[in-house]
């Protein structure tokens, strides 16, 4: 942007979210209610977060420091202010919470709910220079509007005859004749800071909520004379603000559908029954995928291409490489699983679970912090924990890592090529060295070295596997 004053060439975002949001019926604030995951204060401030303000200020109150920590997770604390605003009067009051901070910044303030998520920073982006541009000059405020079919809840923009800005109306102060006005107060909005805290020390609270309105500020300005801008946005869903669980329901539905259309579209990827799959805006799937119903994907998933994901899975914050076939109903967290591996059905990975390549991981088998080496499998009914595994080993069904004493937690380390026997115990701490084997029913108390073959309970050392291979070598 080309010759801008002090005023404009610095942006100060403030974002309201000290309300309870009594319409949630709720006892969690309304801004720690997850959308896709996260708390919607999250997502305003990593849109905030993309159009790099000076810093980032929140006001808070109910859950405060709740909320706090919320945004403490997308930004960092140098960035970041927080507001204490100790008794919710409405969102005017919430501002002039912030008045010790700001009044007298040369800054443009761009003002975000709390409640409303889905705002792109683009859209924000071209709002600043709207707001930085009018006339030439720049606006005293510039209010981000659009227009719905259902405007019920909102606050209204009365215009003029003329077709200017006049003032905004909320709903519970509304004529039936302004109700029945589309073009609603998104609650977005650019300011010259000094003119709207100068201004905010006008505004009453004699309306039908008895609160302080900050949407009373862009009238008085203009009744001083000032400008008044409007920056008229299409698409509506971005500026959907969240007031009750219906709303908030939509919402996730809507995005999941987003998201899901943008893959199919632009990746490539196959879904079976795309109105019963959830999957996550953070997500990546690659291309030829395919997706079965009831899947849902969380968090910071990548998935590479030519998977098969079959019905009731959920994999959340994990990675899974190419050619991966997951089977019906498995539950994987936090892990990482590398090429053409085969998982499930009813398998269970989480705490850093990591499978390399072409490893197999089949029914009732649980992996906690655990690697199961290339081409290693654990095909039936096991628990693996804190657990490596080397390549090419196979664990028999019932396999048991005993890695916790009551107190605290034990490692268990398995070679290249062993054959641990279906029932074995391994009570850790444990290492079986390669090329080792377990009898069926085996409780390993006691290191077992490279290709020897223990039984029993506790197992003690029956033979030496090499000897045998010697001897059976000589014998052909
Ligand atoms: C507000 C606007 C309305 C607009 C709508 C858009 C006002 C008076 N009305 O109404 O014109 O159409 O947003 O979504 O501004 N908050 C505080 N402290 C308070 C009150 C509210 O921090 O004392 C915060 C809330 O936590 C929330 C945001 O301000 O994040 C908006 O408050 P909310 O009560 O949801 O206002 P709306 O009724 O939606
Ligand atoms: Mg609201």
């Amino acid at each position: 942007m080309e010759n801008l004053s002090n005023e404009q060439a610095n942006l100060d975002v403030l974002i309201l979210a000290a309300g309870l949001g009594t319409r949630m019926r709720s006892n969690l604030a309304k801004v720690l209610h997850r959308l896709d995951g996260r708390p919607l204060i999250n997502h305003v401030c990593r849109t905030a977060t993309a159009l790099a303000p000076r810093m980032i200020y929140a006001v808070i109150g109910h859950q405060g420091e709740d909320v706090k920590a919320a945004v403490l997770e997308e930004l960092d604390e140098d960035h970041a202010k927080f507001v204490w605003q100790s008794e919710q009067l409405g969102t005017g009051d919430a501002v002039n919470s912030a008045r010790g901070f700001l009044e007298n910044q040369d800054s443009t303030l761009l003002i975000l709910s709390g409640d409303v998520p889905m705002i792109r920073a683009e859209t924000l982006a071209a709002l600043v220079q709207q707001h930085h541009n009018h006339r030439g000059r720049g606006a005293a405020c510039t209010i981000l509007t659009v227009k719905l079919d259902d405007a019920t809840g909102y606050g209204r923009i009365v215009r003029d005859d003329g077709g200017l800005f006049d003032r905004i109306v909320e709903q519970k102060d509304a004529t039936e004749e302004e109700r029945k006005i589309k073009e609603i107060n998104s609650g977005i909005y650019c300011f010259n800071t000094r003119k709207l805290f100068a201004t905010l020390k006008n505004v009453q609270n004699n309306n039908s909520q008895g609160e302080y309105y900050l949407t009373d500020v862009p009238s008085l300005l203009r009744e001083a004379g000032e400008d008044i801008a409007i920056y008229h946005h299409n698409d509506s869903f971005e500026i959907e603000g969240i007031n009750n669980r219906v709303q908030l329901a939509d919402m996730e539905r809507v995005l999941c559908r987003r998201v899901i259309k943008k893959l199919m579209l632009d990746y490539g990827v196959t879904f079976i029954d795309p109105k019963n799959t959830y999957i996550s805006e953070r997500a990546n799937i690659g291309r030829d995928t395919v997706i079965y119903p009831n899947v849902t994907i969380e968090g910071e998933t990548n998935i590479g291409d030519g998977c098969v994901i079959r019905p009731g899975t959920r994999i959340t914050n994990s990675n899974i490489g190419h050619g991966v076939e997951i089977l019906d109903n498995c539950l994987i967290i936090d892990s990482e699983i590398a090429n053409e591996c085969t998982v499930g059905p009813m398998a269970h990975l989480r705490g850093k679970a990591k499978m390399e390549e072409k490893s197999k991981v089949g029914n009732f088998v649980e992996l906690k912090k655990t690697i199961l080496g290339r081409g290693s499998k654990a095909s039936h009914l096991t628990y693996l924990g804190d657990a490596t595994i080397g390549e090419k080993t196979n664990i028999g069904a019932g396999t048991i890592t005993c890695n916790y004493d009551g107190k605290n937690k034990h490692a268990t380390t398995i070679g290249n090529n062993v054959k641990i026997g279906s029932d074995t115990m391994l009570v850790a701490p444990v290492k079986v060295g390669d090329g080792a084997s377990t009898g069926a029913g085996s409780v390993v108390t006691k290191d077992i070295e490279p290709n020897k073959l223990v039984v029993g309970a506790p197992a003690r050392v029956l033979k030496d596997l090499s000897e045998e291979d010697k001897s059976s070598s000589q014998s052909s």
